[in-house]
C-alpha cells in the first residue's frame, strides 16, 4: 500500500524515500545504514561542526549552468528535477560565474527575487543582523509573524516625527497630512488585493477582528435556528470560534467541510455540504497549520451556485501568492498586517459594497456616524460605518509602506521564490530518519511542517532554538486540523522570500544533529 508519504513525494515530483534515503546517507557516510542509537554523541557533534556535503543535484546546481554563447543576466536557481515546466525558471537566480560561490553556499547577492538580489533585501530587515544562542538568527517562524522592513520602521517614525494627528477631524495641517496619509494607505491596500475601491475596505485590528466583524455584523442578525454555516477542516480558531459564537447565539450549526490525507480540500465533497438551510461560509485560502492552498475561487463558485456568500481567510496567503479579490469573486476576505511585512494591531476587511451596506454596524461611537440625536443615528458609509472611533492611524500608514514594498519586488517573483525554497526544504527533510512531513498537498505555500519520531514538539523547537533557528511548535491555534492527522501539534518552520537555501541547510542539519 502506498503511505500518503510516498503518495506526496510522487505527487510533489520529489524522488522516492529510497532515493531520499541514499541521498541522506551521502550527507553523512558514518551513519548509513546505522540505527539512530548507534549515532554515538561523537558522531553527532563531528556532523555539527562540518558543513554537510552537498547532495549530487546541489553539487550540478553549483556548477551552474554550463557555457552558453549569449550567458543570460543570471541564471535560475532550481533543483535539476525542478527545471522542467518550473513557472519560476529565469525569474531569479545566481549569474553564471561559479567564483561568485563560497563552496556550495550562494552568496545572497547572487539571488534575484524580482529585480532586487537577496543580499539586498536581508539588508533592509535589520532584525537579521540579531545573533541568537551565538548564532546568526534563522527566522523561519513567518507564519506567526513576518519580520519588518527598514522602510516600514522608518514610516511609522515619519509618521509620528511629521504627520501625526487624528484624522477626518480638524481643519489644520497636521489633521490634512495624517488623513491623507491614512487614506492613501486605504488605496493601497485596495489596489494590492484588486479591490474595486477603497471604499471596500475596512481598517481592523487583524485578520480575527475582520472575521468577527463579519460574523456578528453581516451574519449573524439573519441566523435562525437550524441555519447551517459550511467551514472546512483547515480552518484557523480564528475563522471557527467567531462563527461557533454567532451559531450559538442563534441555534444554527456548523458543518466541516473534509479533506484528504495530504491536507487538501476533498472538493467533490464540497458542494454536498450546501443545502437550502446553507447561509454562509468561510475557507483560509492557505492554510496557517498545513500550508495547503486551497482552491478558493472553486469554492466560490461553488457556493455562490447554491446562492451562499463566502468569506476567505487571506492571513497566510497574502504574503505568499498575488490575491486579487475581484477574480476571486470573495464577498469578504481578511488579512493582518503583521503577517505581511507590516504592523502588528492593523488589517484588512475587505467586503463587497453589498455586504457593507447590508452590514449593521459593529461598534458605536465617533467617526461611524452622520447625525446623533438622543432618538436616533444616521450612520456614514462603509467603510467609515465600521470604524468608530479613533483607528489604529500610523500603524495603518505603516501597513501601506509594507504592501509597496512587496509590491516593488513583485508577488509573482515572490511566490516563484518561495516556491522553489519550499521544494528544497521538503527535499531535504524528507531524507531525516524518523521525520514525518505533515501537510503535503501539491498546492502549498510557505508552511513545511513535521514531526520527529522520539522527540517532542517543545523538544524540537527547543533544539532548533538552540542552533539560532525560529520556528513554531504545538497546535498554532488549529487544533481540529492536527487532530485529523492524529497529531496534538506539529514544529512548523514557515518561509518568507528572505530566506536562504542556507538557512534551510542550517534547519536540516540541526533536524539530521537531533534524529
Ligand atoms: N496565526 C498565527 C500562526 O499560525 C499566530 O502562528
Amino acid at each position: 500500500m502506498t503511505t500518503p508519504e510516498e503518495f506526496n513525494l510522487r505527487a510533489w515530483g520529489l524522488p522516492d524515500p529510497a532515493e531520499l534515503a541514499a541521498l541522506a546517507a551521502g550527507w553523512f557516510p558514518e551513519f548509513a545504514g546505522a540505527e539512530p542509537a548507534a549515532r554515538t554523541a561523537e558522531a553527532t557533534a563531528r556532523t555539527a561542526a562540518a558543513r554537510p556535503r552537498a547532495p549530487a543535484d546541489w553539487e550540478a546546481l553549483a556548477a551552474g549552468p554550463g557555457p552558453s554563447p549569449e550567458p543570460p543576466a543570471y541564471a535560475p536557481l532550481v533543483l535539476p528535477q525542478d527545471r522542467a515546466g518550473s513557472a519560476a525558471a529565469g525569474a531569479y537566480g545566481p549569474p553564471p560565474d561559479p567564483a561568485a560561490r563560497t563552496g556550495n553556499t550562494y552568496k545572497y547577492s547572487q539571488i534575484y527575487v524580482g529585480s532586487r538580489s537577496l543580499e539586498a533585501i536581508r539588508a533592509d530587515f535589520p532584525i537579521f543582523r540579531e545573533q541568537v544562542n551565538g548564532r546568526d538568527l534563522v527566522w523561519l517562524d513567518n507564519a506567526a509573524t513576518t519580520q519588518r522592513p527598514r522602510q516600514v520602521i522608518d514610516r511609522l517614525s515619519r509618521y509620528y516625527e511629521r504627520e501625526n494627528s487624528n484624522v477626518h477631524r480638524g481643519a489644520h495641517e497636521l489633521a490634512a497630512r495624517s488623513t491623507d496619509a491614512y487614506e492613501d494607505a486605504r488605496g493601497k491596500a485596495a489596489r494590492f488585493i484588486g479591490a474595486p475601491s477603497a471604499d471596500n475596505i475596512v481598517f481592523v485590528r487583524g485578520a480575527t477582528e475582520g472575521i468577527n466583524l463579519a460574523a456578528q455584523a453581516y451574519v449573524r442578525p439573519y441566523l435562525k435556528p437550524g441555519d447551517e454555516i459550511v467551514l472546512t477542516m483547515l480552518e484557523h480558531h480564528a475563522n471557527i470560534v467567531p462563527w461557533q459564537l454567532v451559531a450559538g447565539e442563534t441555534g444554527a450549526v456548523l458543518r466541516v467541510a473534509p479533506i484528504d490525507r495530504t491536507g487538501q480540500i476533498v472538493l467533490s465533497e464540497y458542494g454536498r455540504l450546501f443545502n437550502s438551510r446553507t447561509r454562509f461560509a468561510a475557507i483560509t485560502q492557505v492554510s496557517n497549520a498545513l500550508g495547503t492552498v486551497t482552491p478558493a475561487a472553486e469554492m466560490v463558485q461553488i457556493a455562490h451556485s447554491r446562492g451562499v456568500r463566502v468569506l476567505i481567510d487571506g492571513a497566510q496567503s497574502v504574503s505568499h501568492l498575488p490575491v486579487n479579490v475581484s477574480a476571486l469573486d470573495a464577498d469578504f476576505f481578511v488579512f493582518s498586517g503583521h503577517k505581511i511585512f507590516g504592523p502588528t494591531g492593523i488589517g484588512v476587511l475587505y467586503g463587497k459594497s453589498d455586504v457593507l451596506e447590508a452590514a449593521r454596524p459593529y461598534q458605536g461611537g465617533g467617526n461611524m456616524i452622520a447625525d446623533v440625536t438622543f432618538e436616533r443615528t444616521v450612520y456614514r458609509k462603509a467603510p467609515a460605518k465600521f470604524e468608530a472611533g479613533t483607528g489604529n492611524i500610523a500603524d495603518a500608514v505603516g501597513l501601506g509602506a509594507a504592501l509597496d514594498y512587496v509590491s516593488a519586488i513583485g508577488m509573482e517573483n515572490i511566490a516563484a521564490w518561495e516556491r522553489e525554497l519550499l521544494r528544497y526544504a521538503m527535499k531535504e527533510m524528507a531524507g531525516v530518519p524518523g521525520l514525518r512531513l505533515i501537510g503535503t498537498a501539491a498546492e502549498k505555500a510557505s508552511v513545511f511542517s513535521f514531526v520527529l519520531e522520539g522527540r517532542g514538539l517543545e523538544e524540537t523547537g527547543s533544539y532548533l532554538n538552540s542552533r539560532g533557528i525560529a520556528v513554531r511548535a504545538g497546535h498554532h491555534c488549529a487544533q481540529p486540523v492536527h487532530r485529523y492527522f492524529g497529531l496534538e501539534g506539529t514544529v512548523r518552520p514557515s518561509l518568507a522570500f528572505y530566506n536562504t537555501p542556507e538557512e534551510i541547510d542550517r534547519l536540516v542539519r540541526a533536524l539530521y544533529e537531533l534524529a
